[in-house]
C-alpha cells in the first residue's frame, strides 16, 4: 500500500500552526523535525497515566514503565537492526553518542603515534570530541577531502587509512546532502584493521538503516530529527566492543556493585547509561520508530527523492545563475537538504526576507565550519525537507526567493 503524503502531513500538529494568520513553511528539518500527533501523545499519556521511576523501584507502576523504557530500545535495536537491544545505549544526543565513543573508545585505544581518519564533510560533532582527544594524546587527525561534485574523493583513502585505528565519518552531510557510500567506506576500514564509526544524524531518519548490512562498528544519531523529542540521543555498538569500552559517566544505574575501595560495572546497556535517563523522551523515541516504521523508510526516502528532484527543477529553472546549490545534482547521491548561495545576498539576509514569508531556513555554517572554508562560503542558507514536506513548500521557497531579488 503506498502511503499518501498528504494525508499524513496532518499528523503533524506544528505544520497547521499559522504566524501573523499565514501558514508556515518549515524548511529546517536537517536541524530539528517536527513531532507527529503518535509522539506527543504517546508522551502526555505516559506522564498522565504510567509516569513512574524505571530500573529501581519494584512496585508495579515502576516495572511497567521499565518495561515500556526497555521496549522502545528494543524498537530502536530493530529500526537499525541491531543483533541486540544489549547494543543499543540511550544518550542525551549524537553529540554524546560521538563524545562517549571518543571518551570512552578513544581513551582506551588511542595515544601517541597512532592515526584515525575523518573526512572534510564531518559535523562539529565528529572533529571537536577527537581534537580533544588528540590534543591530550598526541594521536594525529587525517582527513578524506572532497571532489569536485562535492562527493567524498576516495582515490586515496587506503593510504589515508594504512595504521589508522579508526575512520568516523558521516553517512549523510548535513550541509551538501551528499549520501556517503557507509558499506565501502566500512569495509575500506576493517581492511585496514580500523574501526568504522557511522555519524547516521542526517541519514537515519532519512532512509533505511540496516548496521549488519553495512557492517558498521559504531552509530551515531539523535531522536529529535527523526520525529521523536529532544533529549535523547542513540549510541549503537557492536556488542564485543561496548563489553571491552570502559564506562563514560559514572553513577547511579551503570553498577553491579559498589565498595569504599571500588565498583564494577552493570550489564550492557546499562553500564553505559549513568543517572536517571530521559525515560518519557525515550518512551516518545519509541512511538516516533513505531510512526517511520509504518509509513516505511523506503517509501520516506522515495518522496523524498521526489521533493529533490521537483525542488532542484523548480529553482534552477526560476533563478539559474543567481542560485548556486553546494551538492551532487543527483538525486539518487543526496537527501532533501539544499545548502545555497543566492547572488551575492549574505545567507542571513536571504533568511530573514524568507522569514517574513513565513518560510523557514537555517542560514550559518551549520556546524561545519572547517567544511565552509573548503567550499569557500563563510556561510549558507540551508533548506531542508522530511517526509512532512510537500511542493508548496518548495514553491513558497522560489516565491519568497523572488522578494530577496527585489529587496538586494
Ligand atoms: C551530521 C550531524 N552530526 C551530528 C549532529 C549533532 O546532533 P545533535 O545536535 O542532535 O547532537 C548533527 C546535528 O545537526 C548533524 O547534522
Amino acid at each position: 500500500m503506498s502511503i499518501n503524503f498528504a494525508t499524513l502531513r496532518n499528523e503533524f500538529p506544528m505544520l497547521a500552526h499559522r504566524v501573523d494568520g499565514k501558514p508556515i513553511y518549515y524548511l529546517d528539518s536537517a536541524n530539528t523535525s517536527h513531532k507527529p500527533n503518535c509522539v506527543i501523545d504517546s508522551m502526555a499519556r505516559f506522564m498522565r497515566e504510567s509516569y513512574s521511576p524505571i530500573g529501581r523501584s519494584s512496585y508495579r507502576l515502576a516495572a511497567d514503565a521499565s518495561t515500556a523504557y526497555e521496549g522502545a530500545r528494543g524498537k530502536v535495536a530493530r529500526f537499525i537492526n541491531a543483533r541486540s537491544s544489549r547494543e543499543v545505549v540511550f544518550t542525551k544526543n549524537a553529540t554524546e553518542s560521538l563524545n562517549m565513543v571518543v571518551q570512552s573508545w578513544g581513551r582506551a585505544n588511542l595515544g601517541e603515534g597512532d592515526a584515525i581518519v575523518l573526512t572534510h564533510m564531518e559535523h562539529h560533532a565528529n572533529i571537536v570530541p577527537w581534537q580533544m582527544l588528540a590534543k591530550e594524546k598526541g594521536f594525529e587527525i587525517r582527513w578524506v577531502p572532497l571532489t569536485s561534485d562535492f562527493q567524498l574523493d576516495l582515490s586515496s583513502l587506503d593510504q589515508l587509512l594504512r595504521g589508522a585505528k579508526a575512520f568516523a565519518f558521516t553517512s549523510m552531510s548535513n550541509v551538501l546532502g551528499t549520501i556517503n557510500p557507509v558499506n565501502e567506506l566500512c569495509a575500506a576500514a576493517h581492511a585496514a584493521g580500523a574501526v568504522a564509526i557511522v555519524d547516521g544524524c542526517q541519514s537515519v531518519p532519512h532512509m533505511a538503516t540496516d548496521v549488519q548490512q553495512w557492517n558498521a562498528d559504531m552509530l551515531a544519531f539523535s531522536s529529535h530529527k527523526m520525529c521523536g523529542p529532544t533529549g535523547v540521543g542513540v549510541l549503537w555498538a557492536r556488542e564485543e566492543l561496548l563489553d571491552a569500552m570502559p564506562p563514560f559517566l559514572g553513577g547511579g544505574g551503570m553498577i553491579s556493585e559498589v565498595r569504599l575501595d571500588d565498583f564494577t560495572c552493570a550489564e550492557l546497556p546499562h553500564k553505559f547509561e549513568a543517572g536517571t535517563p530521559a525515560i518519557v523522551e525515550v518512551i516518545g523515541l519509541g512511538a516516533a520508530v513505531d510512526f517511520l516504521s509504518q509509513v516505511g523508510m523506503s517509501e520516506v526516502r522515495r518522496h523524498e527523492i521526489d521533493l529533490v528532484n521537483y525542488a532542484y527543477r523548480a529553482l534552477t529553472e526560476r533563478y539559474g545563475d543567481d542560485i548556486t546549490i553546494h551538492g551532487p545534482t543527483n538525486p539518487e547521491l543526496r537527501g532533501a537538504t539544499f545548502s545555497f548561495a543566492f547572488r551575492d545576498v549574505h545567507p542571513h539576509d536571504v533568511s530573514q526576507v524568507l522569514d517574513q514569508h513565513n518560510v523557514y531556513v537555517r542560514a550559518g555554517h551549520h556546524c561545519a565550519k572547517p567544511l565552509m572554508r573548503i567550499i569557500g562560503a563563510n556561510a549558507t542558507a540551508r533548506a531542508s525537507m522530511y517526509l512532512y514536506s510537500n511542493e508548496s513548500d518548495v514553491d513558497a521557497l522560489v516565491e519568497a526567493l523572488g522578494d530577496v531579488s527585489t529587496i538586494f
